[in-house]
């Protein structure tokens, strides 16, 4: 699957979002080194700080499918990652992060998205 593919995967993703309070629908899509593909989507709550990102409900499917660090290869997101999820990425060590950035669609590495990131 292509990173293009993927990001339209997320794009579908989106579309379940549970997203009442802002109406920012985010979707998206991990692929892991198997081919296996696991969606993602902001699922907000009237406490606003307990939503969570899509990237975050992706990254939380692929562990419970049985997979983590080592076994995805890619992520897509229909938004730009925020601060908090780029570290989810560092930590699940992604090859690839696409994402809609200024009306374009762009590839990145976690290491770009997140210099010198923090690690245990
Ligand atoms: N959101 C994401 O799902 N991912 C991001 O990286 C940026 C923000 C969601 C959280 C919230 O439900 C909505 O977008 C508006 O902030």
């Amino acid at each position: 699957m292509t990173d293009r593919e993927l990001y339209e995967r997320a794009v579908a993703a989106a579309q379940r979002a549970y997203a009442p309070y802002s109406n920012y629908f985010v979707g998206a899509a991990v692929l892991a080194r198997d081919g296996q593909v696991l969606e993602g989507a902001n699922v907000e709550n009237a406490a606003y700080p307990l939503g969570v990102c899509a990237e975050k409900t992706a990254l939380a499917g692929a562990v419970v499918a049985g997979l983590g660090p080592g076994d995805l290869e890619a992520i897509a997101i229909t938004a730009s990652p925020c601060g908090g999820c780029r570290q989810w990425l560092h930590e699940f060590r992604l090859e690839r992060v696409t994402y809609l950035h200024d009306g374009e669609v762009v590839t990145r590495t976690v290491a770009e998205l997140l210099p010198d990131a923090w690690a245990l």
